[in-house]
């Protein structure tokens, strides 16, 4: 701890400017002369540690919440013997805040060994009451606690643990605003994320992400074309378009001015933007997915050919009481279009088992749709009950038993049907984009096709960041074997 008289303390506080992003960065360099000074007495550099759960949104606010902690003057560590951890949590199922509660139990020796580390929380579970309860009461090694709504203000939380030996705990109900140029550190030099909308209004019975992610609003079209450009100019050649529902893109905005932009125009002002190679976009809903824009991906140069497509249920029935305003018929006419008008595209999906209610039938009824449609990839989970959610409070919930069983059996067939899938492609030369060196073997390089599937092959390092064109030798399940052209 930090000893500042209450006075200085004041004057620091008083001094700090109202507005934002301002007001961050006078905390950031309040934050920064203590660190300096920590490590000066240590004799090295204090190690930040970023833990991230969950999805790209939540890895993107981790490339923000880094930025900050480098420009305070931490140094970024992957190992949780650091001066500084910070899990960004998830809370979409109830395994996510397992994980967390049980990794928390971890950090408490680490603490015990180095009583100055500091601990934060932030993210989707933060903004269930119910966890920042257990948190206070049960978790007292914990320094700072803040949510979704207000990750900007890392430093200033930050700050006031220095300088005050309190947990300090900040959660708000709904963005306020949303703070635009704050630093940023990138994972990847040459691909990078793109909020372009936060929140989502859709409700779906099962689904906790409105609750703690807050109503759907969108990003100005000029804003996002802003960070787009720059990005292009620090070398960034994909980027990732996201948001919940980007298919409703436009529909509501941040603050008071707005735009009348759909989706499919904003993909097609990126496009027009020198350096950017390849366009990717998550998540699309099937019921906003408009023909404008399966004929804007079909023309486009850049657009991967890649549409991630969550089904969640095949019976029509059960997708009603998901409250996803599609039926069965709907979206296989949907992915029927999709395959007839894209060529080469990919689709692929999520899927949940187990929804209260869901019947054998049922089931079957996704297995069909598994079958008719043979997706590239689909990531399938066992539902999982999310309190405050509509279908919590269903009594018919599904035994673990028969979710399993029907989990391993949706599995096996979706897996039998990737590898099937990727089959079409054998022997054909496509771009790729060269990600990085192959973990496993550091002869080959790893990378992608436009539609997302992963491709090894013999190169050199100096082609990463590239696009380059492989021939694919050998299909092998979920990935390809192949050889630079
Ligand atoms: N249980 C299981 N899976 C869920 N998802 C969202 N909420 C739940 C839940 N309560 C899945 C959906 C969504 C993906 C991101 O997570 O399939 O598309
Ligand atoms: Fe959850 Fe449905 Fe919104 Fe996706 S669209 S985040 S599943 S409520």
């Amino acid at each position: 701890m930090i000893k500042i008289t209450e006075e200085i303390l004041n004057k620091i506080l008083e001094d700090a400017p109202d507005t934002e992003p301002e007001r961050q960065y006078y905390f950031i360099e309040e934050c920064k002369n203590i660190v300096d000074s920590i490590s000066e007495e240590k004799g090295r550099k204090l190690k930040a540690c970023i833990n991230t759960f969950g999805c790209q949104m939540n890895a993107k606010d981790s490339e923000k919440l880094l930025g900050i902690m480098k420009k305070i003057g931490y140094e970024e560590s992957d190992s949780e013997e650091a001066d500084f951890v910070l899990y960004n949590t998830c809370t979409v199922r109830e395994h996510a805040n397992v994980r967390v509660y049980g990794r928390l139990g971890v950090l408490k020796n680490e603490k015990d060994k180095n009583p100055d580390m500091i601990i934060a929380l932030c993210g989707c579970m933060m903004q269930e009451e119910e966890v920042v309860e257990k948190i206070k009461k049960s978790y007292r090694h914990v320094d700072i606690i803040f949510g979704t709504h207000n990750i900007y203000k890392l430093a200033e939380l930050l700050f006031l643990r220095l300088v005050k030996n309190k947990m300090q705990i900040e959660i708000l109900d709904s963005a306020v605003f949303t703070v635009e140029n704050l630093p940023s550190k990138r994972k990847h030099s040459f691909k990078s994320g793109v909020n372009i909308m936060y929140g989502c209004d859709n409700f779906c019975s099962y689904c906790i992400v409105p609750y703690v992610r807050g109503r759907e609003r969108s990003r100005l079209p000029k804003d996002i074309i802003k960070e787009v450009e720059e990005l292009s100019k620090e070398g960034v050649v994909e980027v990732m378009l996201l948001g919940q529902n980007v298919n409703s893109y436009g529909k509501k905005f941040i603050g008071d001015e707005i735009s009348d932009m759909t989706f499919s125009e904003l993909l097609r002002e990126v496009e027009k933007i020198d350096g950017i190679k390849r366009i990717r976009f998550m998540t699309s809903h099937p019921k906003d997915l408009s023909d404008d824009l399966i004929e804007t991906i079909k023309n486009s140069e850049k657009i991967a050919k890649h549409i991630h497509l969550p089904l969640q249920s095949g019976s029509s029935r059960v997708l009603k009481e998901m409250n996803r305003k599609y039926s069965k018929e709907d979206y296989l006419l949907l992915a029927e279009k999709i395959r007839r008008e894209i060529p080469d595209v990919s689709i692929t999906t999520d899927i949940i088992v187990g929804f209260p209610g869901e019947t054998e039938e049922d089931f079957n009824e996704t297995l069909d749709v598994v079958s008719k449609v043979k997706f590239d990839s689909a990531f399938t989970f066992i539902y999982s009950k999310r309190t405050g959610t509509k279908a919590a409070s269903n009594p018919e919930q599904i035994s673990k038993e028969v979710s399993q069983k029907r989990f391993d059996k949706l599995l096996k067939l979706v897996n039998d049907i990737s590898k099937e899938q990727t089959k079409k492609f054998e022997g054909r030369t496509m771009e790729v984009l060269v990600e990085g060196i192959n973990p496993k073997d550091s002869d080959f390089l790893t990378g992608r096709l436009s539609n997302n599937s992963v491709v090894h092959f013999k190169g050199d390092e100096s082609l990463i960041g590239k696009i380059v064109n492989v021939r694919l030798d050998e299909p092998c399940g979920f990935y390809y074997m192949g050889t630079l052209d």
